[in-house]
């Protein structure tokens, strides 16, 4: 039984996210995507709506299950006995920061592996933070997202622009 992790913040889940995770579903026995519940980052949406959303899109495939995580990636890759950590790589920008962490993350688990997949080309320009930059101008994203995700990610903007004061302003 091949477990991998999908790791990631998915403030939100994007296009983007579903094709690495959809791809790497079919590369393993079971994917588990966590994600993170850390206090330390702030995040428009909640770990529990973020995993949610995540739940919500995915739920037609049945090797993949949603986890939130606080705390190292380490941990959880020996809690869940995973044989790699698997992350979607966008530009040579992407490669510097998982680099970094791969070999960090190696250095703590010397048996921890890290998979690199290469994101879709027209997909390459995608981030969560385009995403939260477009929809806090009230701007069209819906070709970045799960169109199941549209009307609550544009419920929550419009929140935030009605009142600066939620959700961090
Ligand atoms: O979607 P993101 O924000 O690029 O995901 C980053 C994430 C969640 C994979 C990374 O921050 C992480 O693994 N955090 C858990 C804490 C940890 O283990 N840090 C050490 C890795 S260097």
């Amino acid at each position: 039984m091949r477990t991998m992790i999908y790791p990631g913040t998915f403030d939100p889940l994007t296009n983007g996210h579903v094709d690495i995770a959809r791809r790497a579903a079919a590369l393993c026995d079971h994917l588990v995507i966590a994600v993170l519940n850390n206090s330390s980052k702030k995040t428009v949406f909640p770990a529990s709506e973020r995993a949610d959303m995540v739940r919500c899109v995915l739920q037609d495939a049945d090797n993949i299950t949603v986890v939130a995580f606080s705390g190292l990636l380490v941990d959880l890759y020996q809690q869940m006995q995973a044989s790699a950590v698997v992350r979607g790589l966008r530009s040579a920008a992407d490669f510097q920061f998982e680099a970094q962490m791969a070999a960090a993350n190696q250095i703590m688990l010397p048996d921890f592996e890290t998979c690199l997949l290469p994101c879709r080309a027209d997909l390459a320009f995608l981030s969560s933070s385009i995403v939260r930059e477009v929809a806090s101008y009230g701007g069209d994203f819906t070709g970045m997202v799960p169109a199941e995700l549209v009307p609550r990610i544009r419920e929550c903007f419009s929140k935030t622009r009605n009142n600066p004061s939620e959700n961090g302003g």
